[in-house]
């Protein structure tokens, strides 16, 4: 289809991580699948992100295009340098050596603890995302959509504001609100913001300042990565004290705020071509499930017997995630016969709680504490049953993994894992829709209920089966929402303020 005159071709991603170089979650998967998707549909797509070490070693080729000396007061000079993923879809490497060039993870140190200049950090991701949607851009290429992702880039709509008056439409995605970016607001001088960012205004939020705030306040556009959470986070219960900008946000202009469901990455997630499993599959020979069951019990010890269900869970191990919840019902799901495998890494109190109970469970529960994953494939793929909890999730991607697995998922019905799972009724089997279980309270009783309920279906084949083919049968990849943000940009380009 071709695109008309007045639609966007050029779109500006910036984010901070991008799979598979820098993950940490989600966002990783989603800046390296989203704007490949896009680039299909006929968008010039550049990614901006910080040149970490993964990267450099990963493009040696990459060309330097321009300098930037003087980004303002504390931030320091960087060379933005770009290198070519696919057609139409370029990688563009903020490359400032004394910020980004670390041993460790994006946001923290080896131990887990937050790098003291995260602020500067991502304010220069900010503040170089904001200058090349300018009309001072010192490139020859000038977007059309800024498209920022998460509290890391959402400080360049302030840029905009306070520092450039022409350019892009910004639109920002939020990924997880729970996140914002808060720091002293005294920070905002050394960022190279005036004064009058510190008001309610600008960047201040009950005393701090937010770099995720100031992006809900002056992006032209704002979305979420579901239609659920997009309704949730204009709620207290859910909104980190930002439901009211939200609601402000949604109420003002139609379509300010959209929930637009995430995709998954076909080309890495797909059981017919995955070479991380030990035996293929699609939706017509599931037998050959069972080679990946056998599979993962052997990796982490598992004893198996026919009648005992495989439960796994990939996840951060954090109350987001309902980690909890899962280690209050272990006692009752190991009296359903079940066998559990837990793959994650996060809070270190929970952790301990999660070793304790393998500890104390050997060949019944097996947890991974770490990031595998060639491991996250092989449970996906051979466990019979997939746990998700959580107490919030704005999309979520490994509910859509499990139910392209034909592992039918077991959520909490919240955010995306809402627009996603279909809980098993009477109803929903005669209609075809049904593809997993979903409750609703955020406690164990009600996970050990659905999952108990999920169990009595596991042991019905026939059953099962169908259940396996709702899920495996729907294309969970990422060209509709490649086509709803295209839309998206398309309809923020009269807004630009
Ligand atoms: P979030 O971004 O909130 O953590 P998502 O479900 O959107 O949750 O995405 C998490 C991504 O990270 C998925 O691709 C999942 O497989 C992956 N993941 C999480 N923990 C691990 C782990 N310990 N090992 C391997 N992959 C993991
Ligand atoms: C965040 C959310 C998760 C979502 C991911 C990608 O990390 O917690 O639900 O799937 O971003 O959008």
């Amino acid at each position: 289809m071709a695109l008309s005159p007045a639609a966007p071709r050029r779109i500006l991603f910036a984010t901070p991580e991008i799979a598979p170089w820098v993950k940490t979650g989600g966002l990783g998967d989603v800046s390296a699948a989203l704007p490949a998707a896009l680039a299909e549909t006929g968008l010039e797509v550049r990614v901006l992100v910080p040149a970490y070490p993964a990267l450099v070693a990963a493009f040696p080729e990459r060309v330097a295009m321009a300098r930037i000396e003087r980004p303002g007061a504390e931030l320091l000079p960087a060379t933005i340098s770009r290198a070519a993923l696919q057609p139409r879809l370029d990688l563009l490497l903020v490359e400032c050596p004394a910020f980004y060039d670390r041993h460790g993870g994006p946001y923290q140190d080896r131990g887990g603890r937050d790098w003291p200049d995260n602020a500067l950090r991502f304010g220069l991701l900010s503040r170089l995302a904001a200058l090349l949607a300018s009309d001072e851009t010192p490139l020859d290429w000038h977007p059309d959509v800024l498209h920022c992702n998460d509290w890391q880039t959402a400080l360049a709509a302030a840029y905009r504001r306070y520092r450039h008056k022409a350019g892009a439409a910004i639109v920002t995605t939020i990924h997880n609100l729970a996140f914002q970016g808060l720091f002293p607001l005294s920070r905002v001088h050394a960022l190279d913001l005036p004064a009058a960012a510190m008001s309610i205004e600008g960047v201040e939020f009950h005393g701090q300042m937010s770099f995720l705030k100031a992006g809900l306040q002056h992006s032209d556009r704002l979305s979420t990565v579901s239609p659920t959470y997009a309704r949730e986070i204009c709620e207290p219960d859910h909104g980190f004290g930002l439901d009211g900008v939200l609601r402000h946000r949604r109420d003002r202009r139609s379509g300010d705020l959209v929930g637009i469901l995430n995709g998954i990455d076909t080309r890495q997630w797909n059981p017919a071509t995955d070479r991380a499993i030990a035996a293929p599959y699609n939706a017509r020979s599931l037998a050959l499930k069972q080679l990946n069951r056998a599979a993962l019990a052997e990796r982490c010890g598992l004893a198996l017997q026919a009648d005992t269900p495989v439960l796994g869970m990939i996840s951060r191990i954090t109350l987001q995630k309902g980690a909890d919840l899962v280690i209050e019902a272990a006692p009752g799901l190991l009296a359903r016969g079940a066998r559990l495998v837990i793959l994650g890494s996060g809070d270190a109190g929970l952790e301990a709680a999660w070793r304790a109970l393998a500890a104390a469970h050997p060949g019944r529960i097996d947890v991974q504490i770490g990031f595998d994953e060639a491991l996250a494939h092989l449970i996906e793929a051979g466990a019979d049953l997939f746990l998700m909890p959580s107490r919030f999730e704005p999309c979520g991607l490994n509910q859509m993994y499990s139910l392209a697995y034909g592992t039918p998922p077991v959520v909490r019905a919240t955010g995306g894992l809402a627009d996603t799972v279909v809980d098993c009724t009477p109803r929903t089997l005669a209609d075809g829709t049904a593809n997993g279980f979903a409750f609703g309270p955020p406690s164990s009783d009600a996970l050990l209920a659905a999952a108990v309920r999920a169990i009595q279906v596991w042991r019905d084949p026939g059953t099962w089966r169908r259940l396996q083919h709702n899920g495996m049968a729907r294309d969970w990849g990422w060209a509709p929402a490649a086509r709803q943000y295209a839309e998206w940009y398309r309809s923020s380009l009269g807004r630009a303020r």
